[in-house]
């Protein structure tokens, strides 16, 4: 005989997703390259619930037709990629990958540059969230200005489909967490101090420019 179970209590974990809900899912997946696995729906559904709220929508259906019909489509997804992209970040935060940076791919290129007669260097800081990445590289090319890098002009462009990270990546302050990082004497020569907050010099702003890209959208 099997005995009936105990009606196990309601948690938190327990969350069923609307077949809507599901349709938003497939619909960032499909257009923004993001998929929002099972453990995070819940919080899919309440960013969608917080865009809902704004725009006086009562069901999860109406936003899906609101995300879905022109003109508002391309606005309204925008606004949720918003809120949901994850933009943990903070300068020289993977050493590993910049020491490659400094040691392989840079020798490399340069090289080839070199060989083409060519001694202009093009970055690009793909998914550059409020711009951390972006600055940092920016900074190394600095420093490398100073010796191999003599009489070489660079840029980096940096990307991003969060609106809200690039504006703030324009502004270029940024407090404790994201500096903590950063060895001297770099503090002292590529920041201003401004409360507290450090402010990235002009000189290395100069060097990087921001504009919001998606990586799944046809033209990247
Ligand atoms: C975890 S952050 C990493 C930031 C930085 N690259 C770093 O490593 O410090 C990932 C960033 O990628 C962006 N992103 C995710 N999917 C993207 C896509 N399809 N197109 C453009 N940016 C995307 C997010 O908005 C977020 O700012």
């Amino acid at each position: 005989m099997i005995a009936a179970a105990a009606a196990a209590p309601v948690t938190r974990a327990q969350f069923t997703a609307s077949p809507s809900l599901m349709q938003v899912r497939d619909l960032i997946y499909k257009t923004a390259g993001i998929f929002q696995s099972n453990n995070r729906l819940r919080f899919l559904d309440e960013q969608c619930h917080k865009r809902m709220q704004a725009l006086g929508l009562r069901t999860m259906r109406d936003y899906f037709d609101c995300l879905t019909n022109k003109p508002m489509a391309r606005g309204e997804l925008s606004s949720l990629l918003n809120e949901i992209t994850i933009g943990e970040t903070f300068f020289f935060r993977n050493q590993p990958q910049l020491e490659g940076i400094r040691n392989v791919v840079l020798p490399r290129v340069m090289e080839a540059k070199s060989r083409m007669h060519m001694r202009h260097l093009r970055i690009w800081s793909a998914g550059c969230s409020t711009g951390e990445e972006t600055y940092t590289l920016a900074i190394i090319l600095l420093e490398e200005s100073k010796s191999r890098l003599k009489g070489w002009t660079f840029e980096v462009l940096a990307t991003d489909l969060n609106q809200r990270s690039l504006a703030a990546a324009e502004v270029g302050g940024y407090g404790e967490y994201s500096v903590r990082n950063i060895e001297p004497p770099l503090p002292e020569r590529y920041f201003r101090f401004e409360g507290n907050q450090l402010q990235v010099t002009p000189e290395v702003k100069a060097k990087v420019r921001f504009t919001r890209l998606s990586l799944s959208d046809d033209a990247a």
